[in-house]
């Protein structure tokens, strides 16, 4: 495995398209033209599309106090193996951040928001760049968007953040979110510690190797007229290997793709939505799936988000793991991290494409 130390924050990695302001095309509905709102509005979607099955099946609930504790970590483990492998989604409970931390990220992200849009715009994505307000994955005029805005930013290794996109507005925006994304970190290891047990597969290795995080932090805004023909966050999967999502807002939004149907996920206090993003898939070489989820708009109430988005670092490989693919015929390409995430920022995201993209041949 490659372990070239990158010392520098990566750059040149990809851009995206510069669009209009979501939040205040939202503030603002009655001056919503046809023509502006034809970049909005998805045809296909379709609300038979959504899960009315039975309604007892739930999203699995993950205990972390229950994984720390000897007397019931066997069972907790294997409630994990199977969320892992049937559904790739799961809800983690008594996950040990502090709650004044998570209350303060929360504060802090609603007060960013809350910002006059120039105050915002301090911390505009620039042309090529990805980090920063603005919007993620467009690349031409014709593409259909997202009814949301979002602030993404580098934040592990510490030498990688640029304060140049950190607000510094609301003033203790920076702490709360360095201190937000170190606890958020040791959650993630944590967690792949006890999947790797579960696969079998070198602990040690799986931890050394997951070193970057960034956070995307989500805006919402209602969308009266035609919410249920406008999406917040395009079906994708996450390209990261492990994504941690704090749902900020009680409002419900995020849906998970199974069994062809579009399952809710409704927020649960205190929890952190955990899922299994491509590049796990790609590392244990497809035995646990990245699953494809999108965000939904309420018609009356704003609804905010934040991704913790954790990968193998820049300088390591992502590819299927050696000892795993020791005994199988690899499924996917092996790029290093630069190189993935390149491709990544080169797409226009939907649904699996990234891993579509990344699968070998079959010989
Ligand atoms: C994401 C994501 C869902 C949400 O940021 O990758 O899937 O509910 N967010 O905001
Ligand atoms: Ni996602």
């Amino acid at each position: 495995m490659e372990t070239t130390e990158i010392k520098e924050r990566p750059r040149g990695l990809g851009g995206s398209m510069k669009t209009r302001n979501v939040q205040a095309l939202g503030a603002d509905q009655k001056k919503l033209t046809d023509e502006i709102m034809e970049r909005y509005i998805r045809p296909e979607m379709n609300s038979d599309d959504m899960f009315s099955g039975d309604s007892s099946e739930e999203i699995p609930v993950i205990d972390m106090s229950r994984l720390m504790d000897e007397m019931s970590r066997e069972e907790e483990a294997s409630k994990l193996k199977h969320a892992c492998e049937e559904w790739g989604f799961f809800q983690l409970v008594n996950h040990r951040v502090p709650e004044k931390v998570i209350e303060e990220m929360k504060d802090n992200i609603k007060g960013f928001f809350g910002l006059p849009l120039e105050k915002k715009e301090e911390v505009a994505q620039l042309p090529g760049d990805l980090e920063g307000y603005g919007q993620a994955f467009v690349h031409s005029e014709e593409q259909k968007l997202d009814w949301a805005d979002m602030l993404y930013l580098f934040t592990q290794p510490p030498h990688f953040r640029n304060f140049k996109h950190w607000p510094a507005q609301p003033p203790s925006f920076r702490d709360s979110l360095e201190s937000y994304s170190s606890e958020l970190q040791k959650v993630a290891h944590c967690i792949l510690d006890f999947m790797a047990i579960n696969l079998g597969i070198n602990r040690e290795k799986i931890s050394e190797l997951f070193g970057s995080q960034t956070v995307r932090m989500n805006y919402y805004p209602p969308c009266t007229n035609a919410h249920d023909k406008v999406v917040g966050l395009t079906p994708h999967s996450d390209a990261c290997g492990l994504t941690l999502l704090l749902q900020v807002s009680p409002v419900a939004g995020l849906q998970i793709k199974r069994n062809g149907k579009w399952f809710p996920v409704m927020p649960l206090p205190d929890a952190l939505v955990v899922n299994i993003g491509d590049a796990l898939e790609i590392l244990t070489n497809g035995r646990y799936k990245s699953i494809e989820h999108r965000a939904v708009i309420n018609a009356k109430e704003e609804r905010m988000s934040i991704a913790a988005l954790h990968s193998p670092s820049f300088g390591k490989t992502v590819g299927p793991l050696a000892e795993i693919v020791d005994k199988e015929m690899p499924l996917f390409k092996s790029l290093s991290m630069q190189e993935y995430a390149k491709l990544l920022f080169s797409l226009k995201i939907y649904g699996k494409n990234l891993i579509e993209l990344m699968k070998l041949d079959p010989r």
